[in-house]
């Protein structure tokens, strides 16, 4: 009741194209720590999804490190500060030695934007190769190349194959997945340029998160750069959702394609400030020197402002100072077993996938049509609600269960993850039922029916 009005409250004062989580039952979130989140009744929620909280809610060295610097100064990057230097040299010590010039934003949207900018400056041509199902920020720049959100709107566009091995175009059965999806994005670049059209940039994810938590298949990323670079583009890698060390091995996801593969710009945010806005793009001195050529100032209010960059010291301090990544390994290790054994107990677990901490759990009604059981996973989130764990869906029909949580998940918490699953699946005392009309009822006393779902 209580709830019903605060959510009549926001809907009179935000708009309404802004959506809560669980919005039939939202949950009133008042504090947070580590991997938990505690509701105004002190309810301790498990929190699998907050890949921006990367080093834990609320972490104590991030709050002091933000506090001691605003209360010492914050200006902007007009005036020389210690502070923006010390974060790029940090930063570069991530990356290849090519990727060295740095532009300090708010938000992912704004660094895509700016990506946008620079490729297309740089080569002074307009068009852009995006994936299947991406989604690269709100921007209009942006929604203009991502799928995601502009499938449901009007406009013809084209987007490459998501390189997805489990259901997509080519499967990990083949002996080079990965050449078959490059290829097919040279196809694009052909029938691009036979319009006298001409490729500025191939925009990707380094593991494709809105696209249903999606693993390259090997060499893939090599050969689209070679066939960018010989159509005179340039290869933007997004790391907004996947760098900072989520996959464990390496502190950013597209080195996972081999040494040999670099992207021309890469782009972060969430991960980056912890919670605080904070983004860059990064990349060659080539491609920044055009951006300069052109005469006009790049100036950004709040970008690597003295407490942005305080803040991003201070979560490059505790990945390290906590081994984050060492933990993503075991962890996603773990979370990715136990994730097997349910693949093996339960026929509605049709893929198990991840890298680290970024985790993909695919639920199908059929494991040979791999139909995708949207119900269900609509019906194992909210059943997971209910025993305080917080996940939610992704891929082109949300069948797809998420996992990228804090970094500080432990082993107890992919355990715990892992048996509310099995319990949810196995739950042939189970409440659900397919309706013709509203995908599913939940019935508190409950025939003994199977669960059910049908193809969206
Ligand atoms: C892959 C990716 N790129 C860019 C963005 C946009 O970032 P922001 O919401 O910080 O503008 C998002 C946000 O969800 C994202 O997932």
């Amino acid at each position: 009741m209580q709830n019903d009005r605060r959510v009549l409250d926001l809907n009179r004062r935000q708009g309404k194209s802004c959506r809560l989580f669980y919005s039939d039952d939202p949950v009133k979130i008042i504090r947070a720590r580590g991997q938990y989140l505690f509701d105004e009744a002190g309810t301790q929620y498990l929190d699998c999804i907050s890949n921006v909280q990367h080093v834990g809610h609320c972490h104590p060295h991030i709050t002091e490190a933000a506090a001691a610097q605003m209360d010492l100064l914050n200006t902007n990057t007009r005036f020389l500060h210690d502070n923006i230097v010390m974060y790029a040299e940090r930063l570069a010590a991530t990356l290849p030695e090519k990727l060295c010039v740095f532009y300090f934003v708010n938000s992912g949207s704004e660094a895509n934007d700016l990506a946008l900018r620079l490729a297309q400056q740089y080569t002074q041509h307009e068009d852009v190769i995006v994936l299947d199902h991406a989604y690269h920020g709100h921007l209009k720049s942006l929604i203009d190349i991502s799928p995601y959100k502009f499938r449901k709107l009007t406009g013809q566009k084209e987007w490459a194959p998501l390189p997805d091995t489990y259901r997509g175009l080519y499967g990990a059965d083949l002996p080079d997945p990965g050449q078959a999806y490059a290829d097919a994005v040279k196809d694009l670049i052909e029938q691009v340029q036979s319009k006298g059209r001409k490729i500025a940039a191939f925009f990707a994810e380094s593991l494709p998160s809105v696209g249903g938590q999606v693993i390259l298949p090997n060499g893939y990323s090599a050969k689209v750069a070679e066939y960018v670079h010989s159509a005179g583009g340039v290869f933007v890698a997004d790391e907004v959702q996947s760098g900072f060390g989520r996959v464990g091995t390496h502190f950013w996801a597209f080195q996972l394609q081999g040494e040999h593969f670099c992207p021309d710009i890469l782009t972060m945010g969430k991960p980056m400030g912890n919670g605080h806005p904070l983004a860059c793009v990064v990349t060659t001195p080539e491609i920044a020197s055009a951006f300069t050529a052109n005469g006009v100032e790049y100036f950004n209010t709040f970008g690597g402002n003295p407490v942005s960059c305080a803040i991003g010291l201070a979560v490059l301090d505790v990945i390290e100072k906590e081994d984050l990544r060492g933990n993503a390994i075991k962890v996603g290790a773990v979370l990715k077993e136990l994730f097997r054994g349910l693949h093996s107990k339960h026929e509605i677990v049709g893929d198990v996938r991840g890298v680290g901490l970024f985790v993909g759990l695919e639920l199908v009604t059929d494991r040979k049509l791999k139909t995708p059981a949207t119900n269900t996973a609509a019906y194992v989130v909210k059943r997971l609600k209910e025993d305080h764990i917080v996940v939610s869906t992704d891929g082109p029909w949300d069948n797809v269960l998420k996992f990228k949580p804090p970094m500080c998940f432990s082993v107890e918490n992919a355990e715990q993850v892992a048996q509310s699953i099995d319990r949810i699946l196995t739950g042939r005392k189970c409440d659900v039922w397919t309706s013709t009309t509203t995908g599913f009822n939940l019935v508190f006393n409950p025939p003994q029916t199977r669960y059910q779902d049908h193809e969206p």
